[in-house]
């Protein structure tokens, strides 16, 4: 995004964002000689310099930087977020507080050593960097995976004969087209569509199977995978053809609620996931069920295959994410640091990065290269105290996903979206909602962001640089709709 986009964005929102300073889009890497040594003469050779290397630690000389102090490593090329270093400067909990009895050194200082360390530790504007590099925060939409003709949307669905629910059904899951102006909204024993251009109601799909508690576009948008059941009694997924409405296939045959469910790449390949605490894989063509996974240890809660169909991620109830080999199952790492349930989990377009929500109030951000953090939102969505309330509020991330243009946009318990670059700094938020936002999506374009509520609602953002908020008619009765502006259009 152009730096008067940013601006103009930043200012259109009249206060409700965070004005965080962006990093120079110079394209060139922050190196030790040119651009650290400046930052550590000025704030840290007091105490760490050839004579007098507090901890061990001689930061005058790149081979000192290298060699670390009295902890270890002070730096690992690649990881900023895993750096002791990066993480005393920016004063993480747990790590030293670095200028020792001094103010925190300002944020694009700490923006350069962060960028330093991801780039490869490099020593000079020539030098090569080393170890992994972390994968580029620069991202540009992709073409993967785009239908060849036109975009699905729906055209003759079957007649939808059921009543309204006499309850407002909480949004339990929710999903947008990748391709298509598309959004498909849980509701109780249905699935309602929702025309994002027109905002308005595009039809709605039965699903007597009970609740969905998962909704998938296929990544070419023409088919819609719904997973959920009914509590202690069955839980399936089925997929419809988004044009038609048919039912394209059946799967699982659980004795609970299917919690999370993914359709590959290719759409060969169907996972799925609940209580039962095992991942379980069927393919599509004859509903065979290929392997199992049985490594979670408590209830799946998020699945998602990659984009370029070789991985598929799994979440569970008590934060463990497991990455495996789509086609196999075989392993293919374990992401460990969430504490609590992990919510969503999502995939950047190019595969390279995996962003993970948890109830333990962080967005996590992976390197899928080599499993560890690129960035850590440690308290994403934190309510503020109400009157009553003493102690810390849970900040619990319920619903996150990666927008086609590599952002990350999340909803959680302080009943606000907001959004963040793929490096975890803060881009927008909305005022806080009336009601707990249950789930997120983006519009393919990423313009639109949209939250569905724990009242059945639908919170529908978008903007332009002016202020300009929209108030479509509701999808039905149930499903009102609002509006809130989080992006300009370029
Ligand atoms: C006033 C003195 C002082 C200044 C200034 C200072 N440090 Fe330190 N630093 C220390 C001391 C003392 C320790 C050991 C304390 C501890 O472990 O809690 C330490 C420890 C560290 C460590 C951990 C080393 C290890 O392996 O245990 C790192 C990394 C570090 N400092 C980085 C920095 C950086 C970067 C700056 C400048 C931004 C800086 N320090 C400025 C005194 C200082």
């Amino acid at each position: 995004m152009a730096q008067r986009h940013v601006a103009a964005f930043l200012s259109g929102l009249l206060g409700v964002l965070l004005c965080v300073p962006l990093p120079a889009q110079t394209g060139k890497h922050p190196n030790y000689d040119d651009d650290v040594k400046p930052i550590f003469a000025r704030y840290c050779f007091g105490c760490h310099n050839a004579s007098e290397m507090r901890s061990g630690l001689n930061l005058e000389a790149y081979s000192g930087v290298l060699k670390g102090g009295g902890s270890g490593d002070a730096v690992i090329p690649g990881r900023a977020a895993s750096s002791l270093l990066y993480k005393a400067v920016a004063r993480e909990e747990g790590a030293p507080q670095m200028p020792l009895g001094n103010p925190k050194i300002p944020d694009a200082a700490i923006t350069t050593i962060r960028e330093w360390i991801a780039s490869g530790v490099l020593e000079t504007a020539t030098s090569q960097p080393k170890g992994p590099v972390a994968p580029s925060l620069d991202f540009k939409p992709t073409a993967l995976n785009k239908p060849a003709g036109a975009p699905a949307m729906p055209q003759s669905l079957p007649p939808f004969a059921m009543d309204e629910p006499s309850r407002a059904h909480p949004v339990t899951a929710m999903a947008a087209s990748p391709w298509a102006p598309l959004l498909a909204v849980a509701g109780h024993e249905r699935i309602y569509l929702y025309n994002l251009n027109q905002r308005g109601p595009d039809g709605e799909l039965s699903f007597p199977e009970g609740i969905p508690y998962a909704l998938r576009f296929s990544r070419d948008g023409a088919t819609l995978l719904a997973a959920g059941g009914r509590g202690v009694e069955s839980g399936k997924v089925v997929l419809y053809d988004v044009r038609s409405g048919k039912r394209l296939g059946v799967f699982g045959n659980e004795r609970d609620v299917v919690l999370a469910a993914d359709l590959s790449a290719d759409g060969q390949l169907v996972a799925l996931g609940g209580p039962a605490k095992i991942v379980k894989v069927f393919s599509v063509a004859d509903g065979k069920e290929l392997y199992q996974i049985k490594k979670h240890t408590d209830w799946i809660t998020a699945i998602e295959f990659s984009p370029d169909g070789t991985r598929l991620a799994t979440g569970d109830r008590s934060g463990g994410i497991f990455l495996w080999e789509a086609a196999s199952g075989g392993s293919a790492g374990n992401l460990a640091d969430h504490k609590d349930s992990i919510t969503s989990l999502s995939w950047r377009g190019d595969s390279q990065l995996l962003a993970s929500g948890s109830e333990d109030g962080q967005i996590i951000v992976w390197n899928v290269a080599d499993g560890f953090p690129v960035a850590t939102i440690a308290k994403a969505h934190t309510p503020k105290p109400g009157p009553q309330v003493y102690g810390t509020p849970p900040g619990g991330v319920l619903s996150l996903q990666f927008t086609s243009d590599g952002r990350i946009i999340s909803v959680g318990r302080d009943s606000t979206i907001r959004i963040w670059s793929a490096d975890g700094k803060p881009q927008g938020a909305s005022p806080a909602a009336g009601a707990l936002l249950t789930k997120v999506a983006t519009s393919p374009d990423g313009k639109l962001a949209i939250a569905g509520d724990y009242q059945g609602r639908l919170l529908v953002c978008t903007g332009t640089a002016t202020l300009t908020c929209s108030q479509p008619a509701p999808p039905s009765t149930r499903l009102q709709v609002g509006g809130i502006i989080i992006r300009p259009s370029q």
